[in-house]
């Protein structure tokens, strides 16, 4: 199955990256939120994103300034923002992108089940939740996959393709054929906890997060000499504060519940959650963030 247009519902931390994705590879696609600011902060993030892609192309002589902004303007046409389901009746992928809670997903894809045609596959960029238990708010559970981006999207090129108890083996294919077209690397796996990345990635923060707590040591210094070390871009408290700590807490605790006490749970990443502090997106986390 060819994808000829594609949407994305959500377009917070991941959605207008995402969105930008689609754009990027010539795909025209809808981009829903629920407000108009956070549609235009979606739309915002995707032209940035597109604009400094064109930048370095001019910095290597690759591009002039002129077929920049071009390309710039041409992506970002692509992206056609709204606050309704208006343009979603001709799209033949969509990708949730909405907070990580099952009743909002749910709701979404009854939502996405009325207003999309019949062969749309509705794949939701979930970082934990159960496909199966998704897919199962729609009568179309043979179309529903995982498609698991990472932070951040327009950079990170793996998608983890994930397959429910009811996904068909053609909703796979297309979803993987998809993930190539938009120029991604997608692998596949199966409904398990933490999917493949975040299972690996939270084994090794799990461990940092317990030796801060248990030893009182300073968040900030932890970063500091994890980030000076040049193993991976940045230290994994302000990391969490760019991905946002209630989704990274949801991770964390959903890996603990699955496989036990080998996972860690951050309390004071909990408190910092309880108290609406959920890092870069509300300007206040581990950091403060000038937003
Ligand atoms: N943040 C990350 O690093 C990351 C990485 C991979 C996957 N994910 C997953 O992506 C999903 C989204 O995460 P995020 O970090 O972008 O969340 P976010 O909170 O930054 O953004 C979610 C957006 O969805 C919008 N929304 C809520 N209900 C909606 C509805 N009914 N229709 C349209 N929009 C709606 C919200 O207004 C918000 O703008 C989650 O499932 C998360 O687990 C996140």
């Amino acid at each position: 199955m060819f994808v000829f247009k594609a949407a994305v519902v959500g377009a917070g931390t991941m959605g207008g990256q995402i969105a930008q994705t689609i754009a990027a590879a010539g795909i025209p696609v809808v981009l829903k939120d629920v407000q108009d600011d956070l549609v235009e902060a979606g739309l915002a993030e995707a032209r940035k994103v597109t604009a400094g892609q064109a930048k370095k192309l001019v910095e290597r002589g690759k591009l002039d300034q002129e077929a920049a902004d071009a390309q710039v303007a041409s992506v970002v046409g692509r992206i056609h923002g709204t606050t309704e389901y208006e343009g979603f009746g001709d799209v033949d992928f969509v990708i949730e992108a909405v907070p990580e809670r099952m009743e909002i997903k749910r709701a979404v894809f009854e939502d996405l089940d009325a207003v999309t045609p019949g062969h749309a596959i509705l794949a939701s960029n979930t970082s934990s939740l159960s496909i199966t238990e998704i897919g199962e708010a729609t009568s179309r559970p043979d179309k529903v996959c995982g498609f698991h981006y990472f932070f951040p999207a327009s950079v990170m090129r793996l998608i983890e393709v994930v397959e429910g108890d009811d996904t068909e083996a053609e909703t796979l294919q297309a979803a993987v054929a998809f993930a190539q077209t938009i120029r991604k690397m997608p692998i596949t796996c199966a409904e398990v906890p933490g999917f493949v990345v975040n299972r690996i990635l939270n084994s090794s923060v799990s461990e940092v997060w317990r030796v801060q707590e248990e030893e009182g040591i300073d968040v900030k210094e932890i970063d500091k000499v994890v980030q000076e070390s040049k193993t991976v871009p940045m230290g994994p408290f302000f990391l969490s504060d760019l991905l946002g700590l209630d989704t990274v807490l949801h991770v964390a605790e959903h890996l603990k519940e699955s496989y036990g006490d080998r996972f860690y749970v951050h309390s004071g990443m909990k408190e910092l959650v309880e108290a609406g502090n959920l890092g870069q997106k509300t300007g206040k986390g581990f950091y403060e963030h000038g937003n």
